[in-house]
């Protein structure tokens, strides 16, 4: 079995993925907009040897027929909501080797001030940057905030692939990774090794000098976790790591095979693409106690936070369909992943299944060698690279898989021994042994001299880091 790598998976906000749980007396989610909140989780995270923390955001909130319940606001399902890029920045001085993998959307600003924001992060982390490409699924109410007009489902990937282009531009081709000479007597920067960059394309334009100078990996490490059909593709293009949400092995397997052929597709190896699923539990001293905690949790949640959760991923008013509708009546521009997972279900189904675990996984509840033994079925199963530890409770659910399942996981050799080599995010994650993307990522094309130029010469790309 392959040693997998591991992340963390959180919000900065009260609730996580859909379902209710500030309340629970164990989380303390509430504490989102705290320093030391954010602090004490991010020394966890690296004592324990965690890969990286994963921050997820998204753009607008709930809405049912164009009017917000107000459950939304009173289970703080949606809002409020920080910037994760600011959290990941105060995270930096307080880690040395945890990845801080920070979402962003292609769809609501250009790409101009965010690559600069992005390289920002690469420089000041040493490398240990992540970028989880979203296309925004609560699109409908963010375009209004945004003052945009709606971007279609099949548009907004299309808009991702521009977007891409563009930073690559930027991170790759604006300043070459040896610009930088610092020389005090009167050579900052070789302006042979500065480039403007032109893009002129259907969704954005963008012409002049980057901000930033090459950064320890250049790209970021880039994460994607689009399900539909377009986002596979983009998946396979150009994610290094996929997230493949959660259900049944089998299942799984087929959605990381297929993520993997999109990747060969693109001319890169199957390999190129680490799959990582979510993976949730609920751990207890025996199977009883596990499941009396797990019902704790589930006492949170209200048949209208349920309803308006579905609704904010969807657009869709599950109460206004009797329970028996087959899901694949309805229609979504929004997150069609959301209507696809639940192929063959009912509505009833579906309200059930979101109370229990919203958009995330389904927990895994039992004793920690239950656990244990069930995350090691799936991987297997699964064929996965990495889990991604969706805590029901925080900081409780963490804790408790640091101490009670991360050492039995250890144990069988499943997860790696504290930090693997290597400075970058990308070395740790990818094994690859360079800070950079390979040659085979549409990034690379990019880079100076551009191919039918001269070759480059050694040395040349092989990161960013100061000499
Ligand atoms: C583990 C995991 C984490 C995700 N995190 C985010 C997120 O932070 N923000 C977001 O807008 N979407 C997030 N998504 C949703 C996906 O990016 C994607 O938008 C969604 O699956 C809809 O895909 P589709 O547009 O291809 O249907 C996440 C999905 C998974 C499986």
């Amino acid at each position: 079995m392959k040693q997998l790598k591991l992340g963390l998976f959180e919000n900065v906000a009260a609730n996580v993925g859909g379902t209710v749980t500030w309340r629970h007396e164990d989380d303390q989610r509430h504490r989102f907009d705290d320093l030391r909140y954010w602090r004490d989780l991010g020394e966890v995270l690296e004592d324990a040897g965690f890969d990286f923390l994963f921050l997820g955001d998204a753009w607008g909130w709930a809405e049912i027929d164009g009017v917000r319940p107000p459950v939304a606001t009173q289970e703080s399902l949606d809002l409020p909501r920080l910037d994760p890029v600011v959290v990941a920045s105060a995270l930096l001085s307080t880690t040395r080797n945890l990845g801080l993998v920070v979402t962003g959307s292609v769809l609501v600003e250009p790409p101009y001030a965010f690559v600069r924001r992005m390289a920002t992060l690469d420089h000041l982390s040493g490398g240990r940057l992540g970028w989880n490409i979203v296309t925004t699924g609560t699109a409908e109410t963010a375009v209004r905030a945004f003052g945009m007009d709606m971007v279609a489902h099949d548009e907004r990937y299309a808009m991702a692939e521009e977007f891409l282009e563009v930073a690559y531009a930027y991170w790759e081709g604006a300043w070459e990774p040896d610009a930088l000479t610092r020389d005090k007597r009167g050579r900052f920067a070789d302006p042979a090794k500065v480039h403007p960059v032109e893009h002129a394309g259907r969704f954005f334009r963008s012409q002049g000098y980057g901000n930033a100078p090459y950064s320890p990996q250049g790209t970021p490490v880039l994460f994607q976790a689009g399900a539909s059909t377009a986002g596979r593709r983009l998946a396979g293009r150009h994610g290094e790591a996929v997230f493949i949400g959660s259900g049944p092995a089998a299942d799984l397997r087929r959605h990381a095979s297929a993520v993997r052929a999109e990747a060969v597709a693109a001319g890169r190896a199957a390999s190129d693409v680490q799959v990582m699923a979510a993976v949730s539990c609920v751990v207890g001293a025996s199977p009883g106690d596990a499941r009396r905690r797990h019902a704790s949790v589930l006492r949170c949640q209200t048949p209208e936070a349920t309803v308006a959760s579905y609704a904010m991923f969807t657009g869709i008013d599950l109460s206004a369909h009797p329970p028996g509708t087959p899901m694949a009546d309805l229609r979504t521009e929004l997150s069609r992943t959301q209507l696809e997972r639940f192929a063959g279900r009912t509505v009833g189904d579906v309200l059930d299944a979101w109370r229990t675990h919203g958009v995330g996984a389904q927990p895994i509840v039992g004793t920690a060698q239950e656990v244990a033994d069930e995350i090691c079925a799936l991987a297997e199963g699964a064929d996965l690279d990495g889990v991604l530890l969706s805590p029901v409770l925080q900081p409780t659910s963490t804790l408790e898989f640091v101490e009670e399942v991360l050492p039995l996981l250890r144990a069988r050799g499943v997860l790696a021994d504290g930090y693997r080599d290597g400075e970058t995010l990308r070395e740790r994650l990818t094994g690859s042994g360079s800070p950079v993307l390979p040659r085979t990522h549409p990034a690379a094309a990019h880079r100076h001299p551009r191919p039918g130029a001269s070759p480059t010469r050694s040395g040349e790309h092989g990161g960013g880091r100061r000499g």
